[in-house]
């Protein structure tokens, strides 16, 4: 059985990405698998500067996120859009866990990892300019990024109270995108 584990790049309280994640995450937990989901304000890290990695080594919290993404076969990652490009929270994150203890680069909790993005943002775009750059990025990690994506543009009427999409064919898509990740996963562990 594979294990997932599920991040956002907003950790805002009424986060569209993290509702949006949230919407593939209960697809793959309603066709029975186990995912992970964490919120990146329980790992603060500073921004990444050089001089403090040679003086202290690692943060603590870089350290408990790499052992759960050893620990976990995929990821989903929601990415929102800041300036047509992703969060500072997002890039800091995957800046701290491609490093080692050595203070040297370590890709090993992303290389050979089948991917998932999510993006939303308020208008019709829904984030895809991020998540465009978030592809190149891990690509250039040596994920596998998923050929699919799952977007929900115009984000302040896409949910309902209980955050729920409110369009059928986006909930539709939302099963389709976490049935195409599963069989994929599935495939590159077999
Ligand atoms: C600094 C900043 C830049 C933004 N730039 C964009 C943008 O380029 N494209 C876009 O669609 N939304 C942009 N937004 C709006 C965000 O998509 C919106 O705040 C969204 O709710 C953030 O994601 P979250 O709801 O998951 O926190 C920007 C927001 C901020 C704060």
């Amino acid at each position: 059985m594979a294990t997932f584990l599920a991040f956002c790049g907003s950790s805002r309280k009424d986060s569209f990405n993290q509702k949006t994640l949230d919407c593939v995450v209960n697809a793959l937990q309603a066709k029975g698998e186990t995912v992970k989901v964490i919120n990146l304000s329980d790992f603060k890290q500073p921004i990444y500067n050089g001089d403090e990695e040679s003086a202290s080594g690692l943060p603590e919290a870089t350290v408990r996120l790499q052992t759960l993404l050893h620990e976990h076969d995929a990821l989903l990652i929601g990415c929102p859009e800041y300036n047509g490009f992703m969060t500072p929270l997002l890039i800091n994150t995957i800046d701290w866990t491609t490093r080692s203890c050595e203070a040297t680069p370590d890709l090993s909790c992303f290389a050979g990892k089948p991917v998932l993005i999510t993006c939303s943002s308020p208008g019709p775009g829904g984030g895809m300019r991020a998540a465009t750059h978030l592809k190149t990025m891990l690509l250039g990690i040596g994920s596998i990024v998923s050929p699919d994506n799952f977007m929900v543009p115009s984000a302040f009427n896409a949910f309902d109270e209980s955050g729920k999409l409110k369009d059928e064919k986006l909930r539709q898509r939302a099963e389709q995108v976490a049935s195409r990740f599963r069989e994929l996963t599935i495939k590159l562990l077999s």
